[in-house]
C-alpha cells in the first residue's frame, strides 16, 4: 500500500520546496567520501522531480547551492559545480520526456562559466515545457536575493519609475528572483536540521513546515507523499480563526 493513496487529489500543494540536506552525513554513515552523498542526491532529485511531476505539483523548488556554500572546501565546491554539469547533460532528456520546464532563482554570474553555459543551455531548451516548473536555487540566499531587490526598487525610485507609496507586498515580490512563482505552501527539510538557512525568507512566511529526520540521499518517493499527506490535515488559517476558516 502505498501513501500516494491517501493523497487528497483536490488539495495538492501547488508548490512544494526543499531544503535537500544531508548528503555528507550519508556518505560518512557509509565510510565513503562526501561526493558520493552528493551523486546519490541527484539520484533523490531525480525520482522526486518525476513524482512531483506525474502527481500534478506546479512548482518545486529545490535549494542545491547556497550563497554559503561557496565557502566550503575548493576541492567540493569544484566538484559540485563538475556534478551539475554531468546531471544537466544526463536528465535534460528526462525533464522533457517528463514536459518540466527547469527556471532558477540563483546568483547565475558567480556559477564558473562551463556549469552556467550548461545550465542556461537546459533552461532554453526546456522552456516550452507545459508541465512541472523545476526552481533550482543554486547560488541563492534569501538575504542576497533581498538586497538586489532593495537595489532596483531604489534605483527605480530614484529615476521616478516607482513612488515610495507605491512600494507593497506586490512591489516587492515582484521584484525578488521568485517573481511569478507562487509562495510555497509546503517547505520541507530533510537530515533532522531545524533551520531555514537563509531559503526563501520572504516567501515562505506562511508556508507550512515540514522537517523528517531521513537524510537527502534516502529520502524516497513515499517519504515524499507522506510530507504532502501531513500537509493536508493541516488548517491553514492565514491569521483568521478557526471558525472563519471553516465558515
Ligand atoms: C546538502 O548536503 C547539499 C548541499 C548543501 C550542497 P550537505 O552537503 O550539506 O550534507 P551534510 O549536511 O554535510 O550532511
Ligand atoms: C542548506 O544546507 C543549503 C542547501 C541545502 C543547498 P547547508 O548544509 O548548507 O546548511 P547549514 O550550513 O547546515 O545551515
Ligand atoms: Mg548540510
Amino acid at each position: 500500500m502505498s501513501k500516494k493513496d491517501d493523497i487528497i487529489k483536490e488539495r495538492i500543494p501547488r508548490h512544494i520546496a526543499i531544503i535537500m540536506d544531508g548528503n555528507g552525513r550519508w556518505a560518512k554513515k557509509q565510510g565513503l567520501a562526501r561526493m558520493f552523498g552528493h551523486r546519490q542526491g541527484v539520484t533523490t532529485v531525480h525520482n522526486i522531480t518525476e513524482a512531483a511531476a506525474e502527481i500534478g505539483i506546479e512548482y518545486l523548488t529545490l535549494y542545491a547551492f547556497s550563497t554559503e556554500n561557496w565557502n566550503r572546501p575548493k576541492e567540493e565546491v569544484d566538484a559540485l559545480m563538475a556534478l551539475l554539469v554531468d546531471t544537466i547533460a544526463k536528465e535534460t532528456p528526462t525533464l522533457m520526456k517528463n514536459n518540466v520546464k527547469l527556471l532558477t532563482i540563483g546568483d547565475v554570474d558567480r556559477l564558473p562559466k562551463a556549469t552556467r553555459d550548461k545550465f542556461l543551455g537546459c533552461i532554453e531548451q526546456t522552456a516550452g515545457n507545459t508541465g512541472l516548473n523545476l526552481v533550482l536555487a543554486l547560488s541563492y540566499s534569501s538575504r542576497w536575493e533581498i538586497i538586489e531587490a532593495a537595489k532596483r526598487i531604489a534605483a527605480e525610485v530614484k529615476d521616478g519609475k516607482i513612488a515610495i507609496d507605491e512600494i507593497n507586498e506586490a512591489a516587492i515580490s515582484e521584484h525578488l528572483t521568485t517573481q511569478g512563482i507562487p509562495d510555497p505552501d509546503l517547505l520541507i527539510r530533510t537530515s533532522g536540521e531545524l533551520r531555514i538557512s537563509n531559503f526563501l525568507l520572504w516567501q515562505i512566511a506562511y508556508s507550512e513546515l515540514y522537517f523528517t529526520d531521513k537524510l537527502w540521499p534516502e529520502f524516497t518517493v513515499e517519504d515524499l507523499y507522506e510530507a504532502i499527506v501531513d500537509y493536508q490535515h493541516r488548517e491553514r488559517r492565514f491569521g483568521k480563526t478557526s471558525e472563519q476558516v471553516k465558515s
